[in-house]
Parts: structure tokens; C-alpha cells; sequence
């Protein structure tokens, strides 16, 4: 393929303020794109449009950049839907069932982690996803937590070793000796495959220490941090967040005023996960708060077995502007250019001139669809650059 130009574009949605409207949602109505294989050439109304090797006419629909799934579980096998059932009836999610997860998990084949994951991809492809982190955490040995990797690396570039997920059976007298474990041979075995180190620091699983020892170990062998915290209950897991200059603080469903004001000065996403509340039947984050503070806002699937099993950024979109009261355009930026904000990429989650020419067009005139008409499939096609032979890795 060489360029492509698209045309009767009914609402284009740039994230570019100098774009449009001039509104932070760089809005274009009646608009015009043109892409080559890895970047956007041009901007403007559609009737201006330039020529191009190929045309597409989007009949009036809306296009938007393709979303940024900045945390995915998606390398597992098992289900956990009768623990789901359990929560509707009133059980309260502890994050127990990840052992179970790391059981069916370990007695996988390689083959079948992969074909497994390869589902959920595509599922999020077809939702309109163009870029997902990928985390592992679910064999928690030296040669599982490689394997969840490489099956992780073979669909994306943003990889987050995540060793630090709980404290496997095997280990349930010794902590210090698994935390030895991973801040050695796993973390040896592992950083060659991954871009971010993570750990799950919450009530049940690391401590607040624990969690900055991982992220010090992994900082030191190249793996940028990024931080699962107070899902459960608050802790001081914003504040070491900060502190590390963690790129991205994960569920926040648990904040304090004094963990606002921290991510409101600081360069640390917050990144909500609405998944996983409704799926556990949890109260929802603040988005409010943390928006009117200042606080930069990632919206993500967290998709997992066990407490949000979610592929869907329309669906999260709509739970965020139902309810966690984010205005459409907040809930699809922060889906977007947020979520590339917490993976620290530029070249993603906009439309600008020079970005990357990952967009979906959607089956409606407007992006407000997004929420307004949940549950159904509202992207018509998702188009993503071929700069790292994306679709080949499929
Ligand atoms: O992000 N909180 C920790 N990890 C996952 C849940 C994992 C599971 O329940 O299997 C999460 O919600
Ligand atoms: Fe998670």
C-alpha cells in the first residue's frame, strides 16, 4: 500500500488542539485524512482532500485515533466465570483467584497461551485498538514468566514484566526468598523481553517496600516502572509512584485528597480500569476528582480472567461516562492519547501531522456513539501502521 486518503469524514477527532476546532479534541466536521504506510500526511475538509494511491469514503461516519490499551493481562489460560457468578451473589473480590489463574497457566502449552492470546488480540482489533501493553504475571517462575513474554512480545513492543503479580504457593512461608528469586534470576531471565516493570502493591499481595525493591531491581536492569495500586485499599503506593516517577499508577479505585494532589503535580498517569469494578462489583475511581485536580487520566480494559475479563475500550468508554461522570470526549482522550501518555509515547493516540496513521472509523456519525449505544459493535474498521509489520504479527 502506498498512501490513502480519506474522505466524508462526518467527525474527525485529532487530539490535535491546533487542529479544527481548536478545542482539545482538535475536532474537523466534513473532514478529509491522508496516511502512507506509517504516518499521517494531511489534515483538512474533505473536499480539499488531496489525491491519493487509494481512497476510502467514510460516508459521513466518524473517525477517531485508534485507542491505546495501555494494560492487558492477556497471556493466561483458564476461566474464572464461576467466581464472577460468586461476586454477583455478593463475595467480595480479594484477588485470590489469581493462584488459580497461575495454576491453568503453568499446565498450558506454549501453543495454547499463544492461540489464546491471539483471540483476545484480535478482539481488541477489531474494537479498534491499535496499540496494548501486555503484561505477564501468571506463571511467577523463572522460565513461565520468559515464555508469557515472548508470547506477549510476538503481538507488541509495549511488554511489562509483571513477577511481582503475588506470592505463589510454593512460596507462601517464604516471601523474602521470592522476592529474592525475582529480583535476580526471573529479573535476569526477563528484562531482555520487556520494556516496563510492574507489581501488583495492594492489600494481599506486595507491600509499599516490596514493590519499590522490584521496581529499584528493574529500574537498575532497563525495565521502566509502572505500578498496580490500591485496588483494594488505600496505601502509600501513589506516593512511591510518584516518587519513581512511575510512567502510569493503575486502578486508583482507593485515593486519598493527599494521592490527588500527588498525581496532579507529577507526570504519573492515573489509569482507571472500570472493568474490573463492574466485573467485581467495586465502587468506581474518582475520575472527577483526579480530572478537576489536574491529573493526567488513562482509561484501559485490564483485560484478565479473573476481575475483568473486558475487551472492549467502547464498553470502558461507556462505563466511564456512566459511571465515573467523564464527559465523552474526556472518557475517548483518555482512552486514546491518555493511554499513550502511560506508555510515554508521542507518536500515538493523536492524529496530528507525523503521528502514527492508527485510527478507527466507526459505525456512526459522532463519537459520542461511543457511549450513548453500548454493548454493540460500533467500530466499522481499524487501520494501524505497518511500521513494525503490526498486521504481520498478528
Ligand atoms: O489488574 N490486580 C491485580 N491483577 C489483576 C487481576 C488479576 C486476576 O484476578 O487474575 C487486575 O485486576
Ligand atoms: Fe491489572
Amino acid at each position: 500500500m502506498g498512501t490513502l486518503v480519506v474522505t466524508n469524514i462526518g467527525e474527525l477527532t485529532t487530539n490535535d488542539p491546533s487542529l479544527g476546532d481548536e478545542s482539545r479534541w482538535g475536532r474537523l466536521f466534513h473532514a478529509g485524512l491522508v496516511v502512507d504506510e506509517d504516518e499521517v500526511l494531511w489534515v483538512g475538509a474533505s473536499d480539499e482532500a488531496p489525491d491519493a494511491d487509494d481512497a476510502l469514503d467514510a460516508e459521513g461516519r466518524a473517525v477517531i485515533p485508534g485507542f491505546v490499551d495501555s494494560h492487558t493481562h492477556l497471556v493466561f489460560a483458564g476461566e474464572r466465570s464461576d467466581e464472577f457468578e460468586a461476586r454477583m451473589a455478593g463475595v467480595h473480590y480479594d484477588g485470590g483467584g489469581i493462584t488459580r489463574t497461575v495454576q491453568a497457566t503453568r499446565a498450558a502449552s506454549s501453543e495454547d497461551l499463544l492461540s489464546g492470546a491471539r483471540t483476545r488480540v484480535l478482539e481488541l482489533l477489531l474494537g479498534g485498538v491499535t496499540t496494548m501493553e501486555i503484561k505477564s504475571g501468571y506463571e511467577l517462575t523463572v522460565d513461565g514468566e520468559g515464555r508469557e513474554l515472548d508470547v506477549a512480545r510476538h503481538f507488541s513492543d509495549e511488554v511489562t514484566w509483571l513477577g511481582a503479580h503475588i506470592v505463589p504457593p510454593e512460596f507462601k512461608n517464604d516471601r523474602a526468598g521470592y522476592l529474592h528469586l525475582v529480583t535476580t534470576s526471573m529479573l535476569e531471565a526477563c528484562a531482555p523481553k520487556a520494556k516496563w516493570a510492574d507489581v501488583f502493591c495492594d492489600r494481599g499481595a506486595f507491600s509499599v517496600d516490596e514493590a519499590r525493591t522490584v521496581l529499584e531491581a528493574g529500574r537498575a536492569a532497563g525495565l521502566a516502572p509502572r505500578l498496580h495500586a490500591n485496588q483494594l485499599a488505600h496505601s502509600g503506593a501513589i506516593e512511591l509512584a510518584v516518587e519513581l516517577d512511575c510512567a502510569s499508577v493503575d486502578h486508583c479505585t482507593y485515593l486519598e485528597d493527599s494521592d490527588i494532589d500527588l498525581l496532579s503535580a507529577s507526570a504519573t498517569v492515573a489509569t482507571l480500569l472500570p472493568g474490573a469494578e463492574f466485573c467485581t462489583r467495586s465502587p468506581y475511581p474518582s475520575a472527577r476528582r483526579l480530572l478537576d485536580a489536574g491529573a493526567t487520566v488513562a482509561l484501559a480494559t485490564d483485560c484478565n480472567p479473573g476481575s475483568s475479563y473486558v475487551t472492549s475500550m467502547a464498553f470502558v468508554i461507556a462505563l466511564a461516562v456512566r459511571e465515573m461522570a467523564m464527559s465523552v470526549d474526556e472518557a475517548l482522550w483518555s482512552a486514546t492519547r491518555g493511554g499513550a501518555l502511560a506508555l510515554r509515547r508521542d507518536d500515538i493516540g493523536h492524529l496530528s501531522l507525523g503521528a502514527r496513521c492508527d485510527f478507527a472509523v466507526l459505525d456512526a456519525p459522532r463519537a459520542a456513539h461511543l457511549a450513548y449505544r453500548p454493548g454493540g459493535n460500533i467500530v466499522a474498521k481499524t487501520h494501524r501502521s505497518t511500521r513494525e509489520g503490526a498486521t504481520d504479527r498478528i
